[in-house]
């Protein structure tokens, strides 16, 4: 099973380093590029109940 990081979208840590190694460098250019945050559901999608926005900056910047 994946370890998503947006489940709204079914997005994995793995896509969101790839979008930073692409050269995303942003939250916006992150989220354009592999399509997080965009059926945001988060309530009853994520197991966390919160939206993925602080996961997917956390990685930005680890990975950046
Ligand atoms: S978990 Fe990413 S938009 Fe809901």
């Amino acid at each position: 099973m994946y370890e998503y990081i947006c489940y709204c979208d079914k997005v994995t840590k793995g896509d969101i380093i790839s979008a930073v190694f692409g050269g995303a460098k942003t939250l916006k250019e992150v989220t354009a590029v592999i399509g997080a945050m965009t059926h945001s559901n988060c309530k009853e999608n994520n197991p966390k109940g919160v939206c993925c926005e602080n996961d997917i900056m956390e990685l930005i910047k680890e990975y950046s």
